[in-house]
């Protein structure tokens, strides 16, 4: 095996390709509504890895500052944006960490997509990321963040996933080994690739890990409720309720 990594930079090459079938379009136009997002909003995506949700709606609103630890994930959001024909003054891009960037600006919401806050494991980042969310936000602003769902997870057990995806220059094949931490917080993820490049004909591995952190609705209330009011909780974009029999993208609206 050659590298193990965990910060999503060879993982970001193959990232849309994995995710290839997935409808960020519907995504984001569901979260949209919930945030009353409109043409004068300032919003936040949290994690915004290659920009696939917002670049959505960055037609329809004021400002999208996004925000990744990944500089190749943010590379690729670049390259998306510069595709595009917008303004490209209404967006900015941020290597940093959604626990503690800084930001001159309050905003008036902010979503973070596709289970970020789990990427979050330690209690003490979960209140910073919390406290830091709400310096950049105005009062009144709303806030959809979506997390692995802790019933789902136990109800449903924990596998391991072997994906195989392919396109004209690679054939992937990607084990997904997934843990319960000793803990019983998180998941501990390992994602073994194997990649085939048909063009020169070479193989070559790496793996990333990242814990995943897992969520009550009651667990995830008690990071958020000393800066945040609840609005609802729902699951997969949908305004049902978090389900144990979904495992993925539970949300917590939130307002300030
Ligand atoms: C599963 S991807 C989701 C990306 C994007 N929101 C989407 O829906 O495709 C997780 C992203 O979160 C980023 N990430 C994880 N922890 C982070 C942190 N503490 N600060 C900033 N970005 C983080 C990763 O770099 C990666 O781009």
């Amino acid at each position: 095996m050659n590298k193990q990594i965990s910060n999503f930079n060879d993982y970001a090459k193959f990232y849309d390709l994995a995710y290839k079938n997935k409808n960020y379009s519907k995504e984001i136009s569901f979260v949209k509504k919930k945030l009353k997002i409109n043409k004068s909003s300032t919003l936040l995506d949290l994690g915004c890895g290659t920009f696939r949700h917002s670049i959505h709606i960055v037609q329809k609103v004021k400002k999208i500052i996004g925000i990744d630890q990944s500089k190749k994930m943010l590379k690729i959001s670049r390259d998306r944006i510069n595709k595009k024909k917008i303004n490209k003054k209404k967006i900015v891009l941020k290597k940093a960490s959604i626990i503690d960037f800084k930001y001159n600006e309050k905003f008036d919401s902010a979503y973070s997509l596709f289970d970020v806050i789990s990427y979050i494991t330690k209690d003490k980042d979960l209140k910073k990321f919390f406290f830091n969310l709400y310096k950049h936000l105005k009062p009144g602003s709303l806030l959809y963040l979506d997390y692995w769902y802790k019933p789902a997870i136990f109800h449903l057990k924990i596998k391991n996933i072997k994906s195989i995806y392919e396109n004209n220059s690679f054939k992937i094949i990607r084990e997904k080994k997934q843990k319960l931490n000793k803990s019983k917080k998180f998941v501990d993820v390992s994602m073994i690739f194997n990649i085939y490049n048909k063009i020169n004909q070479k193989r070559y591995n790496f793996i990333e890990k990242h814990p995943m952190r897992f969520f009550s609705t009651i667990e995830i209330e008690k990071f958020s409720k000393k800066y945040f009011y609840l609005s609802q909780h729902l699951s997969n974009y949908s305004n049902s309720k978090p389900s144990k029999n979904k495992w993925q993208a539970s949300t917590i609206l939130v307002r300030k």
